[in-house]
């Protein structure tokens, strides 16, 4: 296919589009505004394939979007911003990127019929103390990040049912695995660990997260992209729930960190405190996750621990800034 992958320089958009080039031969253009989220190492196994184009550019840009789409067939959506306590901090970009820039897409999309797949999250139907959402649950996002995705998904089903785009939307559970940004849960924790940071647990660390392996939605997506119907969401769930706590503790395991190093800091405001997804509609396209949590993580453990020119630069750039803002004054250590 000729795609067009926007946001492919970050974390769950470089594993997607590695296995497409890879696996399926794919020509893919990339369009990427590089934010400290996206980076060209990401992309670097792929950046000599045959029809492998990077076009550095926002999707709230109609002439960047122009320019890349030209020739697609499809388009995939992954770019956004997408840390829930950035959001709380500075929603601004967020409404920009995750909305605004949908919007730009979608028109750009439905001038040239192209199939559309927009990449949403669990995070748009809130927290569930029982049970799992399915894809007719209500949306009832708690974050700045949740609300701008939910506005998004909202956005795509109207260009469906108002202007026929052939859109469908993917929502994936939390990702981890390789690339991934260290601000995000798995990756803080790990390298914390291999560093011997304090690990800082949000509040009692009870939250539940439904844990996927990137390359576990990648497929999904692939999957959705090729079969999947215009206006219908397909939910993406990973196959095994754990508590953070729980998280934490198997990452001091695999790293050998002192369980000392744990501290619980105060809360994320509006914290949700369980997300589960029912996945059967995907799994009736043809599609299971093939990677159980224990396996991924002693994975993710290890590609962290062999990638250290990946991720030292991140470490002692923006990163840092942010760490102090984020944790600076809850942390003893
Ligand atoms: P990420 O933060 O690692 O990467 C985001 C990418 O988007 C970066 O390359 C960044 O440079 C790019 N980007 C940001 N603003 C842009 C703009 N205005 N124009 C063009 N590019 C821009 O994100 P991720 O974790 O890989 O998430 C990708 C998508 O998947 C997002 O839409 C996110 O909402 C969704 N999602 C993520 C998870 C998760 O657990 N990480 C789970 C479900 C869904
Ligand atoms: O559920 C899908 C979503 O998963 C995606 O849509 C988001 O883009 C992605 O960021 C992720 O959101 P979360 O807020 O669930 O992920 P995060 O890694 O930030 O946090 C996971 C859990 O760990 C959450 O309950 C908060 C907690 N946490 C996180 C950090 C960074 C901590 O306890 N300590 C921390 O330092």
């Amino acid at each position: 296919m000729r795609l067009l992958v926007c946001g492919g320089a970050g974390f769950i958009g470089s594993n997607f589009v590695r296995a497409r080039v890879r696996e399926r031969a794919d020509h893919v253009t990339v369009l990427d505004k590089l934010t400290y989220a996206g980076r060209m190492e990401n992309l670097q196994d792929v950046a000599d394939a045959p029809g492998f184009r990077f076009v550095h550019g926002a999707i709230e840009d109609p002439e960047a979007v122009a320019d890349a789409i030209n020739g697609a067939e499809a388009v995939v959506n992954f770019a956004a911003e997408t840390h829930v306590d950035r959001s709380i901090a500075d929603p601004d970009a967020f409404v920009k990127t995750n909305t605004i820039g949908t919007y730009v897409l979608l028109e750009a999309a439905r001038e040239r019929d192209a199939r559309y797949v927009q990449i949403s999250t669990d995070e748009v139907y809130g927290s569930i103390e029982d049970g799992s959402f399915t894809e007719s649950s209500p949306l009832a996002p708690s974050s700045p990040y949740s609300a701008t995705k939910a506005g998004a998904d909202l956005l795509v089903q109207s260009y469906v049912h108002t202007h026929g785009v052939h859109a469908s939307i993917c929502r994936g559970s939390n990702n981890y695995g390789p690339y991934q940004y260290p601000e995000k849960l798995i990756p803080l924790m790990v390298l914390n660990a291999l560093h011997g940071d304090a690990l800082p647990v949000y509040g009692d660390g009870m939250q539940v997260r439904n844990w996927l392996y990137v390359g576990d939605f990648a497929s999904a997506i692939g999957q959705v992209l090729e079969a999947g119907a215009p206006g219908e969401v397909y939910n993406v769930g990973g196959p095994d729930e754990c508590a953070n706590i729980e998280i934490v503790r198997r990452i001091i395991e695999l790293t050998g960190a002192e369980k000392e190093l744990i501290e619980h800091v105060r809360d994320r405001p509006g914290h949700d405190r369980r997300y589960s997804l029912c996945s059967e509609k995907t799994r009736a396209l043809g599609w299971e996750p093939r990677v159980r949590l224990r396996e991924g993580l002693e994975r993710t453990v290890k590609w962290y621990r062999e990638n250290e020119p990946w991720w030292e630069p991140i470490r002692s750039g923006e990163y840092r800034e942010y760490y102090e803002r984020q944790y600076g004054r809850s942390l003893r250590s």
